[in-house]
């Protein structure tokens, strides 16, 4: 299986290539209306940074998330208040193109007001599913994205848009896009930094597709258009071949 991904010296370097790409797609999408949907993580301060600085026509991008912590919006774990810090603010996206996850509410509660307003926005009958232009992903050590952790059944789930989910490791619920949604987009964006995640990376990229065990396969195996930004770090046990 053949996985498109560029490796970089550091995770900011990683991450500034990845923000500039997500630039040039959002750029060359045709119409009134692009629609980016972003993750947190620990690097994507500088993809944000370097999205925010690119020269686009930010009035026509709409901002979802592609999940959230149980915290309100000004919480340092919240990933809405890293990208407001850092995308939504310095490049002065309005505030209606601005889709959060109120996940200040309850969990359940707040993914069901978020899959309302997706099928608002996308103008959605029943069943149908949002397409995103622009989808930002990264992955955990153990394998996760978005926030569909190994062992999470929702993983099989191909016709939803977003829940909770309750996250054992993390003794939290938290909301995010389920994998239909995921895999529709027309460009998903994977950000993976850091050492500790090489050897998953490489069992990500090798191991037969066993997505409930390797969440991130989703995305190598289902969507392999998909370009992947890593640092040298997390690339070290990759062959340059694979
Ligand atoms: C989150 C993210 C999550 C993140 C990965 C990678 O809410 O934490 O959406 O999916 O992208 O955990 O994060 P790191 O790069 O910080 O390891």
């Amino acid at each position: 299986m053949k996985v498109n991904w560029e490796s970089h010296d550091d995770a900011e370097s990683a991450a500034r290539a990845a923000g500039r790409h997500i630039a040039d797609l959002l750029k060359v999408v045709e119409g009134p209306v692009a629609t980016l949907a972003v993750s947190g993580g620990s690097a994507t301060k500088h993809m944000f940074q370097e999205l925010a600085a690119a020269n686009l026509d930010w009035s026509k991008v709409h901002v979802f998330w592609v999940d959230e912590r149980p915290v309100p919006p000004d919480h340092a774990d919240s990933n809405f208040k890293l990208a407001n810090q850092y995308l939504l603010q310095p490049a002065g996206i309005p505030a209606d193109n601005v889709h959060r996850i109120k996940a200040e509410l309850p969990t359940e509660e707040a993914a069901e007001q978020y899959q309302d307003e997706i099928r608002r926005f996308f103008r959605l009958g029943d069943n149908e599913l949002p397409r995103f232009d622009v989808v930002h992903l990264g992955m955990g050590g153990d394998g996760h994205t978005a926030s569909l952790f190994p062992g999470e059944t929702l993983i099989k789930d191909r016709d939803h848009i977003a829940a909770s989910v309750y996250v054992d490791k993390m003794q939290q619920a938290r909301i995010t896009l389920l994998p239909a949604v995921l895999l529709r987009a027309k460009n998903p964006v994977m950000l993976v930094t850091q050492e500790d995640k090489a050897p998953m990376l490489q069992r990500v990229f090798s191991e037969p597709y066993q997505p409930e065990k390797f969440p991130a396969q989703l995305i190598a195996y289902e969507a392999p258009e998909t370009f992947w930004y890593l640092d040298n770090g997390a690339a070290r046990l990759l062959r340059p071949e694979e």
